[in-house]
């Protein structure tokens, strides 16, 4: 089993959209019994709270449900998970630095880090403060990236 905790800010826009998009991924390709997904924030404003209506008008519209409540990001999460994948550089700052050990530091990524083609560092854009445009924008990256986070947990797998 591979267990996969997607990490942004607030946990209502970016990581339950990557969550959606990997779940959808994961269930097409068969593996939904050997790998497990969640999603998480590092900040604590939207504790409990479904996912940003704009968000989950986005996911729908690409036939995606987000069904998800805001938790926070702890230290002692990274126990419970493998990788740990982080939507931008400052979420991957905030991860590093409550890493309990450092083999917890392994189990971090950028996103991006699995699309192809990717410039080294790229981020997911944090669409909060901007327009409609974002949450798609904030799709298609998900969607890029996942596909090649796919490929890498199958290699996981099949290591
Ligand atoms: P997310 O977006 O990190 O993609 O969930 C944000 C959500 C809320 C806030 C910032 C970013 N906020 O400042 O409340």
């Amino acid at each position: 089993m591979l267990r996969v905790c997607f990490v942004c800010l607030g946990n209502i826009c970016r990581s339950p959209t990557a969550e959606a998009v990997m779940r959808h991924l994961v269930r097409e390709a068969g593996l939904a019994d050997r790998v497990t997904l969640d999603s998480a924030g590092t900040g604590d404003w939207h504790l409990g709270e479904p996912p940003d209506r704009r968000a989950a008008a986005a996911a729908r519209r690409r036939g995606l449900e987000l069904d998800h409540r805001a938790q926070l990001f702890r230290g002692d999460d990274f126990a419970r998970f493998d990788l740990v994948v982080a939507m931008d550089g400052s979420n991957l700052s905030n991860l590093e630095a409550m890493a309990p050990t450092p083999a917890a530091r392994d189990k971090l990524r950028l996103l991006r880090s699995f699309e192809p083609g990717a410039a080294p560092g790229a981020e997911v854009p944090d669409p909060y403060y901007g327009g409609p445009g974002g949450f798609d924008e904030v799709l298609d990256i998900c969607e890029a990236a996942c596909r090649g986070l796919l490929d890498h947990l199958r290699g996981q797998l099949e290591a």
